[in-house]
Formats: C-alpha cells, structure tokens, sequence
C-alpha cells in the first residue's frame, strides 16, 4: 500500500509558534534540527549533559543550553537526538520525572519506542520525525533553500494536536521535500535492515570484496581503488538523481551489458537469503539485544571492527589519493 505523503500545502507551519522546543543532544542530528528550528522561527533550547562539549558549541552558536531534566521542564515538545542506547537512561532519569500532560516527545529514530525502552506516558504527545540523510545534509540543504525528505508518525496523540506538531516541527527542522507517513515499527525495522543490508554493511563489504579480489590478482591498489570505491559516488548519484533506468543509459552500453549479466552471480539467491535473516534478527529484537549489550559492555567489539578497518589497504591507498582531489 502507497504511503501517505504531505506536501507543503498541508503543513501547519506556523503550529509550534507559542511553543518551545528542547532538542535533547546536540550531535549530527541534534545540530541540525537546532539550528534550522531557530532559522524557521521556532524556539530552540539545547539539553546536554554537564560539561559536554557539544553542549559549549550549542552554548557558543548563541542556545541556552540546559540539563534533559532543567529543559524538559521549560520546553513543550523534547527532540530526543543523543546516541539511541543510552537514550533510554536520558528519558529515564531527566525526562520522564519532569514530563507533564500536553507535552510532545519526539525521536529522529523509533528504535527505543518500538523496542519497549521508552514506555509512552499518559497524557503526553508521542512523535518521530526522521529525516532522511545525515545532520550535515539537512543543515547544508536548509542554508540553500532546500531540505531533505522525511518520514514522520504519531505513536500518541494525547493531545489532538500530534500530527501538527509533527508536521511542523518536520518542516521548520528541514524536512522541505516531502514527508512520508510511517509508524515508528516500520521506521524502526525498515532503518536498521536498510542500513544493515544495504547502506552501511552491503555497500562497504561490496567495495571492500571488489578492491580485494583485484589487488590479489596482481592489479595496482591505485586502480583497484578508482574502479571499487570512488566511482560508486558517480553511479550512486545517478540512481538517486534519476533511478536505475536512467543511470543505465548514463554509463556505456559495456557497463549496461556486464552488470545485467554479472551484477545476479554477485549479489544472488545466498546474499538475499543473509538479507532475509538480517531482517528476521531485526525484527525479532536479537539484533537490539545484541548492541544494547554491546554497548553497556563499553563497545569493545566495536572498536575493534574500527581499528581492523582503518588498517585495511583500501583505506591506506585511499587517503593520498582523496588528499590530492582536495588540493
Ligand atoms: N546520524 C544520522 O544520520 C541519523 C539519521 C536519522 C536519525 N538518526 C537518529 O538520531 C538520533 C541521534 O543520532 P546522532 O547520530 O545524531 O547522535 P550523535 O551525533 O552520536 O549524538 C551525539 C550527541 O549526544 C550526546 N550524548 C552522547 N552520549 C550521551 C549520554 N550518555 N548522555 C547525554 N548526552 C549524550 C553528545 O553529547 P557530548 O558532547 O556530551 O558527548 C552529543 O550532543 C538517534 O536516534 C539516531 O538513530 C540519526
């Protein structure tokens, strides 16, 4: 079933005019939405934990900076942006004693409502707003005049006004091309497998197995680098900017001919099957587990897989070569 889409006609700009928003972490989204919230009008506090360093650069880009609990106290609608594990305690210990009825809370990300680490509370608005793109796009786009698509729900509507408050609040953050209606189970689910799958973990294995394969069989690591890895931005902007027809007719009829051919024996029915499981741990929550756990152990296993990649010969051969395009 097609999504529900609004468009700017439909959008109740001017919903948070007497409300204050407090956006909870000022990182890659955080920043973003602070910063295009206050250029659209909207008021815009900052929470940070004492003595955060991000909490300073809010402070020094002119926000008045509190903790969760002091903002949630003054705000009508909190933007939960910090990392989503240790989300959980935020909400736990500095939102929730302070939350009253009539408030919004808000996450650019469904994974601890849909997980059950943040129970909804009576009487309070309960929304997603999740653009789609990093914080430094959205910010970027916003200062040309454009913006990025997002997707939004509404998990409470305790006070009748959720989805103005969403809608607006998508639109003054940035969300200026297109919003899309999800529920935060298909966000939550529909992010985790697209950046598993495809994003974060198909893509970069796919050029790191490419690079590879070539630099074994003796080619240069220069070459191997163009071909597996900086010209996946030409092709990658050409699916997005026109689709994958289009981007066909974009590249040589070779190219056209070898990927139809080729493209099913790489990606084929073993890899579509791992996706298959990949969605089941998902939804199954064996993958939150997983990384909550992971992450209360200190994130040992994470900086390893870090370290391991950052020495990978891909890595040492791309660096002078990206350094000389900057120049
Ligand atoms: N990154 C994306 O592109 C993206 C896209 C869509 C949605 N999202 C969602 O947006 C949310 C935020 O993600 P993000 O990538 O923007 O996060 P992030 O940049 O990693 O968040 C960093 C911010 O959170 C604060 N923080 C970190 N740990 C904290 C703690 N234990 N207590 C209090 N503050 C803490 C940091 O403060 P300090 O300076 O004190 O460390 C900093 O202000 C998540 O729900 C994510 O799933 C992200």
């Amino acid at each position: 079933m097609a999504t529900r889409r609004f468009d700017e006609p439909e959008i109740p700009k001017d919903a948070l005019r007497d409300e204050t928003v407090a956006v909870v972490g000022y990182g890659n989204q955080g920043r973003a939405h602070a910063l295009n919230l206050r250029d659209s009008g909207v008021r815009v506090i900052v929470g940070a934990r004492p003595g955060s360093a991000s909490g300073e650069e809010a402070r020094a880009s002119g926000f008045e900076v509190g903790t969760a609990a002091e903002v949630t106290k003054r705000a009508d609608l909190i933007m939960l942006t910090t990392p989503d594990v240790p989300m959980a305690e935020i909400f736990r210990e500095g939102v929730r004693p302070n939350l009253r009825a009539g408030q919004m809370v808000l996450f650019a990300h469904g994974f601890n409502v849909h997980f059950g680490r943040i129970p909804l509370v009576e009487g309070v608005d309960f929304g997603l707003v999740s653009p789609k793109g990093p914080g430094a796009g959205l910010r970027r786009l916003y200062e040309q005049g454009s913006g990025l698509p997002g997707l939004v729900a509404v998990a409470q509507d305790a006070t009748g006004r959720a989805w103005d408050r969403v809608l607006a609040y998508a639109w003054g953050c940035g969300c200026r091309k297109g919003l899309y209606e999800t529920s935060f189970q298909e966000e939550t689910e529909s992010d985790l497998f697209g950046e598993q799958a495809v994003l974060c973990g198909g893509i970069p294995e796919l050029v790191k197995a490419g690079f590879e394969t070539l630099v074994a069989a003796g080619f240069s690591p220069e070459v191997a680098y163009f071909e597996c890895l900086h010209e996946t931005k030409l092709i990658v902007d050409l699916m997005v900017e026109r689709g994958l027809a289009a981007m066909r007719l974009a590249i040589s009829d070779t190219a056209e001919w070898g990927g139809f051919v080729t493209g099913p024996s790489v990606i084929n029915e073993e890899s579509r099957a791992a996706m298959r499981e990949t969605l089941k741990r998902i939804q199954s929550g064996e993958f939150a587990k997983d990384w909550i756990a992971e992450c209360e152990n200190g994130q040992p296993n994470l900086k390893k897989y870090r370290k391991v990649e950052a020495e990978l010969s891909v890595e040492q051969v791309g660096a002078p070569i990206r350094e000389s395009m900057r120049g």
